[in-house]
């Protein structure tokens, strides 16, 4: 049997499993399965790896992105600078660690960078990244790639530039770029949005969800509802998992 896996806190419904499941049947390998692993802490993950010994992939998901980091044998010299792994490809009893993250938030960002600013204007477009997770390190990296000058929303100070209560309508008219990292409107907790003044949101501004079940989030509709345009996370969520298996398939 050829196994690769998801590990994360709580998994609940995992797209990954029905995606990968999927991928495995359209190519028609039989003997490949694809498994979640809910840990409760980071240091259960070597007795997870001794225990599934034919293991030869994870992704990795909430909380443990940049915990697992310490656990591996190497770093991708991309995962290295964004500093938060998603993916790791087992091998020869190595473990190695990627960013897949980083492609699939690019393919999202690139198209949208260059509409932000007004036409023939030289000031640059700006952006605000809410949380300060594993997968908020993916989005500064492509952000800093792009040349885009942004802000990281924390709940702490010292992990972020602006805590929730300084972001007021002045800054929201500033940053015409919102991307939440943040798990806040995720299922089953669809209700919750993250703590904005959403009024000052126009047609010139664009919500990135990296949320993506529900594909329409409390966060999304209050940007549509003052003309925003909205992208969700289903994309980005496609596309770094057919990094992922690129990766462990070992393609260039
Ligand atoms: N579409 C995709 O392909 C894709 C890829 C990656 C992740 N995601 C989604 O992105 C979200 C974050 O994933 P992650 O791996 O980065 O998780 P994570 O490492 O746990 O980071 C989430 C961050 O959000 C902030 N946060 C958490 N709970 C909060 C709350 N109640 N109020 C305000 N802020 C809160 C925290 O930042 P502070 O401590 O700084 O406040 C935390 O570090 C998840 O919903 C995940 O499903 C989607």
């Amino acid at each position: 049997m050829v196994r690769y896996g998801l590990i994360g806190r709580r998994l609940g419904h995992s797209f990954s499993k029905d995606h990968f499941t999927s991928v495995f049947a359209k190519a028609g390998l039989k003997d490949h399965r694809y498994d979640l692993f809910e840990l409760n802490d980071i240091s259960d993950f070597p007795a997870l790896l001794q225990k599934n010994a034919d293991l030869q992939g994870l992704n990795v998901t909430i909380p443990y992105k940049e915990a697992v980091i310490p656990f591996l044998d190497g770093l991708d010299p991309l995962a290295a600078a964004v500093g938060a792994v998603n993916t790791i490809k087992i091998s020869n009893g190595q473990c190695i660690g990627y960013n897949t993250d980083v492609a699939g938030f690019g393919a999202l960002a690139g198209p949208v960078v260059g509409s932000l600013a007004d036409a023939g204007s030289s000031i640059k477009a700006r952006a605000l990244v809410l949380g300060s997770g594993g997968a908020s390190r993916a989005v500064a990296y492509v952000l800093r790639e792009l040349g885009v000058r942004f802000r990281i929303v924390s709940r702490s100070r010292e992990r972020g530039d602006l805590t929730w209560e300084m972001v007021d309508p002045t800054v929201i008219r500033l940053c015409r770029l919102i991307v939440n990292t943040t798990p806040l409107g995720m299922h089953p907790r669809v209700d919750e949005a993250p703590p904005l003044p959403y009024a000052a949101l126009s047609s010139k501004h664009t919500l990135i969800d990296l949320v993506y079940n529900p594909p329409e989030t409390k966060f999304l509709q209050y940007g549509l509802e003052h003309g925003a345009r909205t992208i969700g996370g289903m994309r980005m969520l496609l596309k770094q998992a057919e990094e992922a298996w690129r990766i462990w398939k070992g393609d260039p």
